[in-house]
């Protein structure tokens, strides 16, 4: 009887964890968002890490790319993207282990403008790279 009650708490703790595909590790989800400008044609934005390959996405204005990673237990995560828009283009590293911590409550989110790829830390935007 209680080797069945063990089962069924253990169960429920599993099942109820099992939405979250990274327990017990930390999910992390990083954003890349075009802002460039309504009327400008597409930007791409290539990702990849050293095992996942993401693929070239066509990004429209306002368009939203967005994935979530596991963080490893080695802590060597490392995710990048290339994003080229028109004649420009510049490449950077989207989620680093060693600071991960600057993206807060799990969401890493850059958005391309006119002028470079912005950051965000907490709502608040900052121009991190420059197109070029
Ligand atoms: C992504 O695709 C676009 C359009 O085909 C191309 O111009 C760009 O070079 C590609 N970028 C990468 C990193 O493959
Ligand atoms: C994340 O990407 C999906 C498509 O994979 C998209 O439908 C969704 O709107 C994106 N999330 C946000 C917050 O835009």
């Amino acid at each position: 009887m209680k080797n069945l009650l063990c089962f069924l708490i253990l169960s429920t703790f599993f099942l109820g964890t099992m939405g979250r595909s990274c327990f017990p590790r930390t999910e992390y989800i990083v954003h890349v968002v075009n802002k460039i400008r309504p009327d400008a044609g597409p930007m791409f934005a290539h990702c990849a890490s050293g095992d996942k390959e993401l693929g070239n996405h066509t990004l429209y204005y306002n368009d939203d790319f967005n994935w979530s990673l596991c963080e490893g237990f080695l802590h060597r995560t490392l995710f990048f993207c290339r994003i080229t828009w028109g004649s420009k283009s510049v490449s950077f590293d989207v989620y680093r282990s060693s600071d991960r911590g600057e993206c807060l409550t799990d969401v890493c989110y850059w958005e391309a403008r006119l002028d470079g790829i912005y950051f965000s830390v907490m709502h608040f935007l900052s121009l991190t790279y420059l197109m070029l």
